[in-house]
């Protein structure tokens, strides 16, 4: 009996609430049947650019992402193998000399912002989320969390929002709402689209694991 892994997308924009939603999911499952992955862990190093130029850099373009080497762990971890999930350092703006070793499991929630943005990601999955929060909720969460944990001030937070975020989502974060199979309203608080997940989630595990 074979039981390959299965794929869940959780989508939606900088402060929607997808980390919670992800993490909900997370804990209704044993540690060792689910992981894990977040796009965010995949930004693209930097290393070999000054902090003046790292500082320029778009965060909310597709392009900001490599999404090749996600896109390689994703094809991995599905056929059974173990990956080195990079660790991002949102301080220095690139990656960090750490990895996380993250062992295959039945199911991998990929989380983040433009995972429904690449049509190559888009075909792994086999169930996709994308979590729908009015603006104004996200700019405040995101102000709490990039002063509280990411380093920023007041003011770089209002000017990146501005200048690149907002922008950004409605350019590309936006329009992969029409990918997704189920649009969740108010990320973690939705207790009944969470349930609903999880026992979609159970049902899809049990079907492979007869075939
Ligand atoms: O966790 P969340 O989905 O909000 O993370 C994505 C956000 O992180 C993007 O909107 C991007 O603007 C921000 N980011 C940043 N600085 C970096 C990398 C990402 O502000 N160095």
């Amino acid at each position: 009996m074979t039981r390959k892994p299965i794929i869940i997308g959780v989508a939606g924009g900088s402060g929607s609430g997808k980390t919670t939603v992800a993490n909900e999911i997370y804990c209704q499952f044993k540690t060792q049947s689910i992981v894990m992955i977040e796009q965010d862990a995949y930004y693209k190093n930097q290393d070999h650019l000054p902090m003046e130029e790292r500082l320029q850099t778009n965060y909310d373009h597709p392009l900001a992402f490599d999404n090749d080497l996600l896109l390689e762990h994703l094809k991995d971890l599905k056929k059974g193998e173990p990956v080195n999930k990079p660790v991002y350092d949102y301080k220095n703006h690139t990656r960090s000399n750490d990895v996380i070793p993250v062992e295959p499991r039945d199911v991998i929630i990929l989380e983040g912002i433009l995972i429904l943005e690449d049509e190559r990601l888009r075909d792994m999955m086999d169930i996709k989320l994308f979590v729908d929060t009015d603006a104004d909720i996200r700019i405040i969460r995101r102000m709490m969390r990039d002063i509280n944990e990411r380093g920023r001030t007041i003011e770089s937070v209002i000017d990146q929002y501005t200048d690149v975020v907002r922008p950004m989502h409605m350019q590309f974060i936006e329009p992969t709402k029409r990918y997704a199979d189920v649009i969740v309203p108010e990320g973690g608080q939705n207790r009944v689209a969470i349930d609903l997940m999880v026992t979609k989630i159970k049902t899809v595990l049990e079907e492979k694991a007869i075939l």
